[in-house]
């Protein structure tokens, strides 16, 4: 995992594997390939390694050891996901979860919110599904996109996720203040400061200092954070 030149690759946690009662994993892989200075190919050796896997290929697995992707028990929450490229992975096992899978001790009927931040529209992963659980539940799941590369505010712009947010900045810290908020954050560690700046503004309005509030939420575990 990391920078532009470093191979990105997510564990995909189902929901049942984060509480130790499953042994399932997905991966959500993206395969590198790039020129260096001296024009030479490199392959990433992570993702590489794992494209060209066969099924039924042993593989070792270690990690990942954070909690910090835990899903809210409370069935009823407003679930806000902000994710870039490949830290989508997390939110898609969150997403069929509330969507596809069917739990006798769990039913979603709150409200689930993805934010997601890609280059390109090619590069738009699991778009579908997600659209197919909007159709399924469009009154329980809104889905946000931000292409960078493609599109762009008002201002001219790129459009970044917390772009998207922005214009729906006032909704976002109306929700945000409700005690069964919970937002998630999963991605490139850039888009921290995108949006600490933009709940910064919001919080003043309410003459709220956004970093301690921020602090108050991570202990109360309604902001979580895995970036890179
Ligand atoms: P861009 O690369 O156009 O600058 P991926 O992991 O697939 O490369 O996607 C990461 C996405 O996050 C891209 O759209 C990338 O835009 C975008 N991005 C890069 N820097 C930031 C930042 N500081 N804040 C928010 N998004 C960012």
């Amino acid at each position: 995992m990391g920078g532009s030149t470093i191979d990105r690759c997510w564990f995909q946690r189902s929901a049942e594997m984060e509480g130790g009662r499953s042994a399932r994993v997905s991966l959500c892989v993206k395969r590198l390939v790039y020129l260096n200075d001296k024009g030479e190919e490199v392959k990433g050796v992570c993702s590489n390694y794992l494209c060209d896997l066969k099924p039924g290929n042993d593989v070792a697995i270690t990690g990942p050891v954070g909690k910090e992707m835990l899903m809210p028990k409370d069935p009823n929450a407003t679930v806000i996901m902000l994710g870039t490229g490949t830290g989508i992975a997390p939110f898609r096992g969150f997403l069929w979860r509330m969507f596809f899978e069917k739990h006798d001790d769990y039913k979603f009927n709150g409200l689930a919110w993805l934010f997601l931040g890609v280059p390109t529209s090619s590069s738009l992963l699991y778009r579908e599904e997600f659209e197919k659980m909007k159709e399924k539940a469009p009154d329980n799941f809104r889905l946000d996109f931000a292409v960078s590369r493609e599109q762009s505010n008002a201002k001219g712009e790129k459009m970044y996720i917390q772009t998207r947010m922005a214009e729906y900045a006032d909704e976002l810290w109306e929700l945000l203040k409700k005690p069964n908020t919970f937002t998630y954050m999963c991605g490139l560690r850039g888009m921290e400061k995108g949006i600490d700046d933009i709940m910064t503004s919001l919080a003043a309005k309410d003459g709220i200092d956004w970093a301690e509030y921020k602090k108050e939420l991570k202990k109360d575990e309604r902001w979580n954070v895995e970036t890179y």
